[in-house]
């Protein structure tokens, strides 16, 4: 009989920050998503996951916050490899969590790879992968790959044409990443149950999704072309979009603070005396600005100058390592 390694397992995974937005499900529980959405993945925004069996006979885990996302990637995961061994379970996210700079989407997608490597024996694909990460978080299957990767709706009501792949590595049109720390204290509603109320009360929820296919096409020439000006104008609007669709539900879900307001106009002051440079806000009051490597400290030297921000959090473009 083949016995089962019990060492300690790691994995890691950095954040994503979308320039489509998914905000919207087709099926929430398999946790599908209305339309397809494409990011970019970080590398120095990450979370690490360690897996090995428990010797208490439960499961006993040690991760910041509420367990169940998590627990639901591991139900999937053990109903796959039929592999119920009790284990010992940790998360950590190298950077605030629960602010809008998805650590959902890194501790998931991380948590998701320990597992392929612990139950499935690294034998695990990449689209289960995907369906045992999408669980837990939507945006953590954008997390598997890095650079450009593209997140597909697909039709069918299994989910199995709703995969992720690369559309382009990062580096194609190197970029790199600032962000502007409003609020670094959990929000005060998470993205699931924002989604939701969106979808039942706000007028603009449909209209939204109706632009995804323009929006996508736009991004991905723009990504192809490196087309900075071309990406920031698909971005931005798609973003602001997003949120134009939370201001009018009801009640508003409104991320925003004064700090949000003043980096936006920071990026656009830059970018009109010469700086290229774009901005994207998730589900947090936390500004991203991305600009190429080359303008990354000219980007951090004006946040410098905001007095409202708490911190300034810099991922730098890092050319891959083969
Ligand atoms: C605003 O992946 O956190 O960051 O699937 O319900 O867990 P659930 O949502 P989540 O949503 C992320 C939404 C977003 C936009 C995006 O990353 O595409």
């Amino acid at each position: 009989m083949h016995v089962k390694e019990n060492s300690l397992i790691k994995a890691t995974a950095p954040s994503n920050i979308a320039l489509v937005k998914y905000w919207g499900k087709r099926n929430r529980a398999l946790n599908l998503p209305l339309t397809s959405s494409l990011s970019l993945t970080l590398r120095s925004l990450w979370s690490e996951a360690t897996v090995e069996e428990s010797s208490s006979g439960q499961d006993e885990w040690e991760i910041t916050g509420d367990p169940s996302k998590a627990q639901r990637v591991l139900e999937e995961a053990r109903t796959f490899t039929g592999d119920r061994r009790p284990l010992r379970i940790s998360i950590e996210n190298f950077f605030p969590s629960g602010a809008g700079l998805a650590s959902s989407a890194s501790s998931m997608a991380a948590f998701a790879k320990a597992l392929a490597k612990f139950l499935g024996e690294g034998t695990t694909s990449l689209d289960e992968m995907a369906r045992w990460s999408r669980l837990g978080s939507g945006s953590s299957v954008r997390s598997l790959l890095p650079g450009y990767v593209l997140w597909e709706a697909g039709r069918e009501a299994d989910g199995s044409d709703c995969i992720v792949s690369q559309a382009f590595p990062p580096e194609h049109f190197p970029l790199s990443l600032v962000v502007c720390v409003v609020n670094d204290k959990p929000k005060p509603i998470g993205s699931t149950a924002a989604m939701e109320r969106c979808r039942d009360t706000s007028p603009n929820y449909q209209a939204f999704h109706d632009r995804n296919s323009f929006d996508l096409e736009r991004a991905l020439s723009a990504i192809k072309n490196r087309n900075l000006q071309g990406l920031a104008d698909v971005a931005e609007s798609n973003c602001l979009a997003m949120h134009d669709v939370m201001h009018q539900a009801n009640p508003p879900v409104n991320y925003f603070l004064e700090g949000t307001h003043k980096s936006i106009s920071l990026t656009r002051e830059l970018r009109a005396s010469g700086v290229p440079c774009f901005f994207s806000i998730d589900a947090g009051p936390n500004v991203k600005i991305f600009c190429p490597p080359e303008h990354h400290q000219s980007v951090v030297d004006a946040c410098n100058t905001l007095t409202e921000l708490v911190d300034i959090l810099e991922d730098p473009y890092k050319p891959p390592t083969s």
